[in-house]
């Protein structure tokens, strides 16, 4: 298929929204790609005659650009070695790491770096090569920082936007990079550089001015940089809330709910816990504090079970390996002292599930367990909420996540505080119902009313402000 400079609107993300499965036999198939990214842009892009220009999610493989749901996807060839610098190394090892507040050491690699500068400008000659004269590129997240610049380099013409999916550090830590002038004047090349929060916006606007020639203008959202103005802003990403609650109200999804609360042996209450399997979800945190209250007599696992639903992620980075095997070894020694013969105290799955199966958790959960050590936004918090229709269920979440500015109606918990984490865990699961339906009602009315729709308009507006202008919606 050629659609060579044809596209007007154009996303570019180190991942396709759909990764390439290669099975035995050499024969190809198509499944979707993990994480918030792809959660919160696929419904934007479904019905928008637009382009993807993404990594299909393995390596060394040539795929043709190819059309999905009217959007033509155009993957971006990675060798192995190229994944194990760009992706596993500069992208996982040093940027995610330093901007999630240090959790596990960043590792400063040179050999990373300039690999991290060659994928990035073969995404921008790819999104160069497809956009149309004067089309609007949104670039997304950690991975393709330098994109903004060394696409505006290619083509001027182009209106071109950023957002970072992840925190944007506090200006001390981001001062560790060695690259941090040129990742700065990457984003620079951007009409408009997007954050989850403010704070995140007001540290770029400062490393801007004191690292590059950008000046200040009168305004606190906006600096001058090589001629141009370069606007930034909060943007707090969503989902498709009002597509989820559909799918959890419907028959079949509540059947499958009351089925996985026979299944888990009819216990009286449900914890669930739902991650990528990542170092900054904080998910030992409360296995340890849900282990501890069963400990202290305070819960039993004869009425009480926790489920624990973690998709695998990233199992070639070594921090990765090492937090799996502690929580592995939390499950184990969990069941090993408070299951009873089929009746785990913890179930743990390590698993990828379907949509639908994932809504079904959700219905049956009573408590949502959210502990991150520090999270962009985390979709998850949000995805339970949408699915509790009938406005049962609480909502633990972590103070250190991007959604906790907005969900301040959910029990907030420092994941650092132990004790505390176990006290909001024990007061979820005895909280009045009169309470819990007050609390959940509010969430509600917060994540049904700014869906990620809501979240890509608003964007997109401040990108092309006289278009928005001109747009009678
Ligand atoms: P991140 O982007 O860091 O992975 P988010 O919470 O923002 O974190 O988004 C995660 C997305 O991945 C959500 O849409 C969530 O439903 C999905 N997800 C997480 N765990 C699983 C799982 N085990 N199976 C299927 N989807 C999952
Ligand atoms: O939202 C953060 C993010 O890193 C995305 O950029 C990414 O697509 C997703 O999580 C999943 O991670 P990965 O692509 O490394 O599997």
């Amino acid at each position: 298929m050629d659609d060579t400079g044809a596209s007007d609107f154009i996303v570019v993300a180190n991942r396709l929204p759909v990764d390439l499965v290669v099975d035995e036999d050499g024969g190809k198939s198509w499944k979707r790609s993990p994480g918030g990214l792809v959660t919160a842009m696929e419904p934007l892009l479904r019905g928008r005659d637009g382009a993807w220009v993404g990594w299909p999610g393995v390596p060394d493989v040539e795929v043709e650009p190819l059309e999905q749901d009217g959007v033509v996807l155009h993957p971006v060839r990675l060798s192995a070695a190229e994944v194990a610098e760009y992706y596993e190394g500069f992208s996982n090892a040093t940027l995610w790491p330093l901007y999630h507040d240090v959790i596990v050491p960043p590792i400063y690699d040179r050999t990373w770096w300039h690999t991290y500068v060659r994928v990035n400008q073969r995404f921008a000659e790819a999104a160069a090569k497809v956009a149309a004269p004067g089309a609007t590129v949104w670039i997304q997240d950690y991975q393709l920082q330098l994109v903004p610049g060394q696409l505006r380099e290619l083509r001027p013409d182009l209106r071109i936007g950023f957002f970072l999916h992840i925190p944007f550090p506090p200006t001390e830590l981001f001062m560790q990079l060695p690259w941090r002038t040129q990742i700065v004047e990457g984003l620079l090349g951007a009409d408009l550089v997007g954050f989850h929060t403010l704070g995140g916006a007001r540290n770029f606007r400062w490393l801007a001015t004191h690292l590059s020639d950008a000046t200040a203008t009168g305004r606190t959202r906006e600096i001058d940089y090589g001629g141009r103005t370069v606007r930034m802003g909060a943007f707090p990403i969503s989902i498709d809330s009002g597509e989820l609650d559909q799918l959890a109200r419907e028959p079949a999804t509540r059947a499958r709910a009351a089925e996985i609360r026979t299944e888990l042996g009819d216990p009286k209450r449900v914890v669930l816990g739902v991650d990528r399997l990542d170092y900054t979800k904080g998910i030992n945190v409360r296995l340890i504090a849900f282990h501890e209250l069963l400990v202290d007599g305070r819960i039993d696992a004869a009425d009480t079970v926790m489920v624990q639903i973690a998709t695998p992620s990233r199992e070639r980075v070594d921090a990765y390996q090492k937090m799996r095997d502690d929580i592995e070894l939390t499950v184990g020694r969990m069941n090993g002292e408070f299951a009873r013969v089929g009746h785990p105290a913890v179930h743990y799955l390590h698993q990828s599930l379907p949509r639908d199966e994932l809504a079904a958790f959700f219905v049956a959960a009573d408590v949502m367990l959210v502990t991150p050590l520090r999270d962009g936004m985390n979709l998850v918090a949000k995805e339970y909420v949408a699915c509790k229709f009938d406005l049962s269920g609480a909502l633990v979440l972590s103070e250190f996540t991007g959604a906790a500015i907005e969900l301040n109606q959910a029990l907030l918990v420092n994941p650092h505080d132990l004790d505390g984490v176990k006290n909001t865990l024990y007061e979820a699961l005895t909280m009045p119902a009169a309470q819990g339906r007050r609390r959940m009602r509010a969430l509600r009315r917060q994540v049904l009313s700014h869906d990620v729709d809501r979240w890509a308009r608003s964007f997109l507006d401040a990108l092309d402000p006289d278009a928005a202008m001109a747009s009678p919606g």
